[in-house]
């Protein structure tokens, strides 16, 4: 029996986007950057999902860019932050997805001072700390709202403030807090926020940068000017669709029960099981833990022969071999970090899901300990 608990990697497609993604495919024929009425009629299918998410996060429809995704939207954000500056100091935090370190990371070598601000033991990066590290060079904020291994809710709030009084470009990326948290960009006043749709069970390859008003884009590949000159190709139409339709489909803090009954059953079953951040505010559906001694890529690829779908470490990397970095931020060894599963349950998940992973799991480390003449 196959059973997918790998939700943060990305969503299984709700029937909605499905139905939303099909039916404009196969209707919306026109270009929407063409003036008769096919184009009209594409066009209008934007503008209703640009009007839906907007509402969704209480954003003006002005302020949505429709991207490729949350990879795309951070790295428009991040060079139209940095594109006015010939240096300064970007202050991010130590556990944002690569597709922010990544960027930042360039511009670390082309002479910026970027300083990766650590969490707590508890994968929390305290406000108090991203607030200290902003000095008066500071050209750019990032911070993530939601991290995708452990689930932890940042306190990314106080931090916006400052960088609004400052007027310091703050970017949120909120890829895996959209659905799972309440989002009110409005309130939060940043300069920019990351969505995709993937996420919450709409199409892969489309996603959102939401901009405040006022604030420039850099176009990355400039080209016909779509979206009113911030981000050019002609746009994904049955995705746009799909992602506006997914919106909401998912309860996932009815989640919860089934994330808390795995982690008391793991717990109980393999007493040398580690669940990280615990103690912090977390999303309800994401449990990551560590198994020390144990190698969490060869965990996984046991899990997956027993039909299981998990993630070691990064999901978005899953093909590498490094220890998770949000792990070594938090202050893990890296033997420790090597032996991280991350769970993250999708709709449809139901407690026997969590009850037949605990079983497979104290079943691979019985069979692990075993190769290495240890007892179970
Ligand atoms: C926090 C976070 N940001 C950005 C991304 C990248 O989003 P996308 O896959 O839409 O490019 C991911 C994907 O896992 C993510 O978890």
């Amino acid at each position: 029996m196959k059973r997918y608990l790998d939700c943060n990697a990305t969503c299984p497609p709700v029937r909605a986007a499905l139905d939303a993604v099909a039916q404009t495919a196969a209707e919306a024929v026109g270009n929407p950057s063409s003036l008769h009425w096919a184009g009209r009629a594409a066009r209008r299918i934007i503008d209703d999902a640009r009007d839906r998410i907007a509402d969704y996060i209480d954003a003006e429809s002005g302020s949505v860019v429709f991207t490729s995704g949350g990879t795309e939207s951070n790295n428009i954000a991040i060079h139209s932050a940095i594109a006015p500056h010939r240096s300064g100091r970007i202050v991010c935090t130590a556990i944002e997805h690569p597709a922010v370190l990544q960027p930042l990371q360039r511009f670390a070598e082309s002479g910026f001072e970027v300083v990766r601000v650590r969490p707590d033991h508890n994968g929390v990066v305290s406000a108090a700390s991203m607030l200290a590290a902003i000095n008066d060079q500071t050209c750019m904020v990032c911070m993530m709202l939601v991290n995708n291994e452990s689930g932890v809710i940042q306190p990314v709030s106080e931090v916006a403030l400052r960088c609004r009084e400052q007027n310091i470009p703050m970017l949120v990326d909120a890829v895996q807090a959209l659905g799972k948290v309440a989002l009110d960009f409005r309130q939060l006043d940043v300069d920019f926020m990351s969505l995709s749709a993937h996420k919450i069970g709409g199409p892969k390859g489309v996603g959102a940068l939401l901009v405040r008003r006022g604030v420039k884009l850099l176009e990355l590949a400039p080209g016909g000017g779509q979206e009113r000159g911030r981000r050019s190709g002609t746009e994904n139409v049955p995705g746009i669709a799909g992602f506006a339709a997914a919106l909401g489909e998912i309860d996932f803090s009815a989640l919860a029960p089934i994330r808390d009954a795995f982690e008391q059953q793991l717990v109980t079953q393999i007493p040398e099981a580690r669940i990280i951040a615990a103690e912090a505010p977390r999303t309800a559906n994401t449990s990551l833990f560590v198994l020390p001694g144990m190698d969490g890529e060869t965990l996984l690829m046991q899990l997956d022969l027993a039909g299981f779908a998990v993630a070691s470490g990064s999901a978005c990397s899953s093909g590498k071999r490094d220890p998770s970095h949000v792990l070594l931020a938090m202050g893990l060894n890296e033997s420790l970090a090597r032996s991280s599963i991350r769970v993250s349950f999708a709709p449809g998940n139901s407690l026997a899901d969590a009850e037949a992973l605990v079983a497979a799991l104290v079943q691979s480390r019985n069979r692990l300990k075993g190769m290495a003449g240890l007892t179970a």
